[in-house]
């Protein structure tokens, strides 16, 4: 079978590697990939924005599974435009994918699922949302209601940082028109984790949970960033704890869904707060996790083909995922600049350890080909995964990798998984 995958990142890098070693599969396409992603499956240069071009490639290639792995894509209707034309498609439609497209409409399902999540209040306009302000206790958190690109979101700790927060959506429209509507949520406190579920319209099945690294310096200091790092499993999210959470988030958040005639087949990804009242979600994603997937998916020991064609076909109840009984921690390398800005061109060393090194993957994500050497190509550069039976074993083994590995530039945390590795003595 061939398999068209869609997007750029080391998300895709993770699922283009996991969908090669497939039994079923014998040719992978990517459009648009990298220059990683690149030694692995034959890459197409058209964006994932492009719609109609998506549409002649898939009409060309007739692959057997296409598979959608960014947000915007999503959220443009592109697995809808596919399926209209009779395509296999793993990635949820237009409506479904407004859980992650429309912060609001994933405020008003979880209210009418009863699913648990922070209060809020939703303007559209300054001088409303500034009279408000008033009347409630803080920190608060100020959201763009539409996708910012994991940015728009402030935590304002008092009231001159929320009128700031309010004034940059509504003022200088920072995050443009995603910021001209607002949500001011009460603000959570607790430890976050991300509880992802591969979902096929009604069974739902979860991934193990990870945990996902957002600021971009040690000790979590620093502005947020797309993921600085990940590890799975979390021990303070056990099996049981996962079951509750996909009963109380999950489950009702699809069967809502299924009330207003909208089908759910994909990933779907609940990024939660641990509060001592039990979980809350913070948000929704419709797709894959960027960097959860490259250190959920070297642990799962399915066929990911046979488990998204059933997500696509309504047959993911004939299933059951089995799991490595190792620890996975991944280690994001970003480039200089980032997360405010990034760089692009620096010449990278070190990846022929590509493979090289046992229990190691080294997914591409910001990475070009020039000249035959690979050169740096955006914010997160590289995402290093591995594995071992415990995490001061997957921690050391992601660190050498990491180690070997140099551009100019280069930033990375140095305590991705250290709290989990401490907990082994
Ligand atoms: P979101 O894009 O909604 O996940 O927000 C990005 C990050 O902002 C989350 O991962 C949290 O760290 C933080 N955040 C969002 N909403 C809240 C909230 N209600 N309370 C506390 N922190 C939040
Ligand atoms: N790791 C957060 C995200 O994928 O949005």
């Amino acid at each position: 079978m061939r398999v068209l995958i869609i997007g750029s990142g080391g998300r895709e890098h993770a699922i283009v590697t996991k969908v090669a070693a497939s039994p079923l599969v014998d040719e992978v396409h990517c459009a648009p990939g990298n220059a990683g992603i690149a030694r692995q499956a034959v890459c197409h240069s058209i964006a994932d924005s492009d719609i109609p071009g998506i549409l002649g490639l898939t009409k060309q290639l007739e692959p057997g599974l296409v598979v959608i792995g960014p947000e915007a894509p999503l959220c443009a209707g592109l697995a809808d435009t596919l399926r209209d034309e009779g395509f296999r498609v793993f990635g949820p439609g237009r409506d479904a994918a407004m859980l992650e497209g429309s912060k609001a409409f994933a405020k008003e399902v979880m209210i009418a699922a009863g699913v648990p999540t922070a209060g809020y209040a939703r303007f559209v306009e300054y001088q409303i949302a500034m009279t408000h302000l008033a009347a409630i206790t803080f920190p608060v958190v100020v959201k763009a209601n539409g996708l910012a690109a994991g940015k728009g979101v402030i935590i304002a700790e008092a009231m001159e940082e929320a009128e700031d927060a309010l004034r940059t959506c509504f003022i200088d429209r920072s995050f443009g028109d995603a910021g001209l509507d607002v949500l001011v949520e009460e603000c959570l406190i607790g430890h976050e984790c991300s509880v992802l579920a591969l979902c096929d319209g009604e069974t739902i099945l979860p991934l193990e949970p990870a945990q996902d690294y957002k600021r971009i310096y040690d000790g979590d200091s620093g502005p947020n960033t797309g993921g600085m790092g990940c590890y799975s499993p979390v021990p303070r999210v056990p099996s049981q704890l996962v079951d509750e959470i996909i009963e109380m988030v999950h489950r009702p958040t699809v069967a809502e869904l299924a009330r207003r005639g909208i089908e759910f087949r994909g990933v779907l990804y609940a990024g939660l707060m641990l509060t001592p009242d039990g979980p809350r979600v913070l948000e929704f994603n419709t797709r894959f996790g960027d960097p959860e997937t490259q250190a959920i998916l070297p642990r799962l020991e399915n066929d990911l083909v046979e488990l998204m064609i059933a997500c696509a076909e309504g047959s993911l109840s004939e299933h059951r995922l089995r799991w490595k009984e190792e620890s996975c921690v991944t280690v994001i390398m970003a480039s200089a600049g980032y997360p405010l800005s990034s760089s692009k061109g620096d010449v990278i060393t070190g990846l022929e350890l590509d493979g090289g090194l046992p229990g190691v993957e080294v997914y591409h994500a910001g990475t070009a080909e020039e000249d035959s050497r690979f050169v740096t190509n955006g914010g997160r550069v590289l995402a290093i995964s591995a594995l071992d039976r415990t995490f001061t074993g997957a921690r050391k083994k992601a660190y050498d990798a990491v180690g070997k590995v140099h551009y100019d530039g280069m930033q990375y945390r140095r305590d991705i998984a250290a709290e989990p590795a401490r907990g082994e003595g």
